[in-house]
């Protein structure tokens, strides 16, 4: 273990740690019957390695590294396209920086909107770069959002990230602010407009449908953008949150396991039923 530990640059109490969580197991025994890492747990763990370096939490490097449908070859493809991403992201905030630094030697003020999208305000650029490879489609959603949209032939998605929840067979136009999102709309997706729900760039009822689906909560007017959906169509679904509901924080899993503190993100969050008018009951 300490040889491992040595070459792979982490301590022997991560290996420990990996060993006891069943994230890397060494598989093999030395003739004095130690525990020893064959070729293929090395394997593991140079992935664990990665997705962690890349910033995965060990839960979500536990799914990934367990893939069924990922072999050696798709998880380097995958960490390839992961950090290909980080350094598209890199390379845009440094020139930024530079924008910055250039404006502020010739006396230019850069205005709070730049400086806020330069700090990450524009949350999904900072934190959505590794989406595509850990958000799933939950069927069950999938199935009430397909019943809601009943016979709809035209459908807008707004904030519609990766496009995780887009209806097959129906003619789908994508809304969606971020770029590092956009960028990892897979081939084939519908196409993707830059915007965000506030300001729609849409005639009225221009849409069977607008949809959202977990974003809400995300943008910086909610009931704007909800009228802003019940104008450009003529049915509006939204997957929300309904902070009224008393106890959800005991039964919402990020609330309840990890950060009791999220729910003061919510505070000033709409009531359901003052959303449900906005977008016409
Ligand atoms: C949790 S993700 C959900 C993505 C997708 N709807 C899904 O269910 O997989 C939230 C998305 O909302 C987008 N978003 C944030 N602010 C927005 C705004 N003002 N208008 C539209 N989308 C916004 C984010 O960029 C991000 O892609």
């Amino acid at each position: 273990m300490g040889r491992v530990a040595e070459l792979a640059g982490v301590s022997v109490r991560t290996l420990h740690h990996y060993d006891r969580i069943g994230l890397v197991r060494p598989s093999a025994r030395t003739p004095a019957g130690y525990r020893a890492y064959r070729a293929g747990d090395m394997e593991r763990l140079r992935e664990v390695l990665a997705y962690r370096r890349l910033g995965f939490g060990l839960r979500e490097v536990a799914e990934l590294v367990d893939d069924p449908s990922a072999d050696a070859l798709a998880h380097l493809r995958r960490l390839r396209g992961l950090l290909r991403e980080r350094r598209d992201l890199a390379d845009a905030m440094v020139a930024a920086i530079d924008r910055e630094i250039a404006a502020r030697a010739e006396g230019v003020t850069v205005p709070p909107e730049e400086q806020l999208g330069l700090l990450g305000a524009r949350l999904y650029d900072a934190i959505g770069g590794a989406y595509l490879a850990t958000r799933r489609t939950e069927p069950r959603f999938a199935a009430q959002i397909g019943e809601a949209l009943g016979d709809a032939r035209t459908v807008v998605n707004v904030g519609a990230g990766t496009g995780s929840y887009e209806p097959a067979g129906r003619e789908v136009t994508a809304v969606e602010p971020s770029a590092v999102m956009r960028a990892q709309r897979p081939a084939g997706a519908a196409p993707c407009v830059a915007a965000a729900a506030e300001r729609l760039p849409f005639a009225d009822h221009a849409f069977d449908v607008a949809m959202a689906v977990s974003t809400v909560h995300h943008w910086e007017d909610p009931m704007a953008g909800l009228r802003e959906m019940r104008r450009v169509a003529r049915r509006v679904v939204v997957l929300t949150f309904d902070t009224d509901e008393p106890g959800w924080r005991d039964r919402f899993w990020l609330t309840r396991d990890y950060l009791p503190e999220f729910a003061a993100v919510l505070a000033d969050f709409p009531s359901l039923r003052g959303m449900a008018e906005a977008i016409g009951g």
